[in-house]
């Protein structure tokens, strides 16, 4: 089975579940031009991350990797009209062309992209103490992977969902002799997760026009004690047991 196969048969889907329209393709050239790295999501990944946010009915989305917000207006598209979406963007040409086709898509009004190392953000996103994040899109450098995770447990609460990109990378995954940084940081992520409980989680491989390797999905399932607001949610009444 060759990747000509798993790009066609992604091509055939694309076509026929309106995985693409003439906004997301002027975004894609947009960045084509631009010289930005072919690294966006594919239309498949990118109606997987909408259909995540819509099962989650997010209202508040997290991205760490905007590069040209091809990914960013799947979930932007997804979020209700009062939504909000914050994308973290290290690469100054990046973030312009991003911004650029957030205009383009007409989702500028719900996207928030704060410029800057993703490590300097998330400790004043924390600080903000805004509502959790419902749903978090871990997709910049690999190597940090596993400080991304842990903050986007921090952000996030009990019933969010994690997704990280970009972790099978060939099959390369499984090599430990691997010097690859972004193994490396997929591999330091795993070994945590073995240790906790806070998140369950499982990994997707796929193939397809993105030639082969996986997502990560987690859903948080206890409060991170670094939250203490979610925490302690308010209990319920307890209902008067009849006859008791
Ligand atoms: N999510 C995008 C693709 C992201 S590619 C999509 O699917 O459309 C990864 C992006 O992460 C690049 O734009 C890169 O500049 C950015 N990045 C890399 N290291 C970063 C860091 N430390 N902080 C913030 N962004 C970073
Ligand atoms: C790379 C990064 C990505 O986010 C991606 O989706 C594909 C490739 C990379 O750095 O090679
Ligand atoms: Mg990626």
């Amino acid at each position: 089975m060759s990747r000509d196969v798993w790009s066609a048969v992604d091509r055939y889907f694309e076509e026929r579940l309106a995985a693409t329209d003439p906004v997301l393709e002027d975004v894609l050239r947009a960045c084509d031009q631009a010289g930005l790295p072919p690294h966006a999501v594919s239309p498949m990944q990118g109606r997987l991350l909408a259909l995540l946010a819509g099962l989650l009915g997010a209202r508040r989305i997290l991205e760490i990797g905007t590069l040209g917000g091809y990914s960013a207006i799947w979930l932007a598209r997804a979020l209700p009209a009062d939504g909000r979406l914050v994308t973290l963007e290290s690469d100054p040409a990046h973030a312009r062309v991003a911004r650029a086709n957030f205009v383009r898509a007409g989702v500028e009004d719900r996207v928030e992209l704060l410029e800057g190392e993703a490590l300097a953000s998330l400790p004043k996103l924390a600080d903000a103490e805004g509502p959790p994040f419902d749903l978090v899109f871990i997709d910049a450098d690999k190597a940090r992977n596993l400080d991304y995770f842990r903050w986007a447990l921090a952000l996030a609460d009990v019933g969010s969902a994690i997704v990280v990109d970009n972790v099978v990378r060939g099959g390369e995954v499984v090599d430990g002799d691997s010097r690859d940084p972004g193994v490396l940081g997929v591999r330091r992520l795993a070994d945590w997760l073995a240790s906790q409980s806070a998140s369950e989680v499982t990994v997707l491989q796929t193939v397809g026009v993105k030639g082969y390797d996986g997502l990560l999905i987690a859903r948080v399932v206890e409060a991170d004690p670094a939250r203490p607001a979610a925490a302690s949610p308010p209990t319920a009444p307890t209902p008067e047991e009849p006859g008791a």
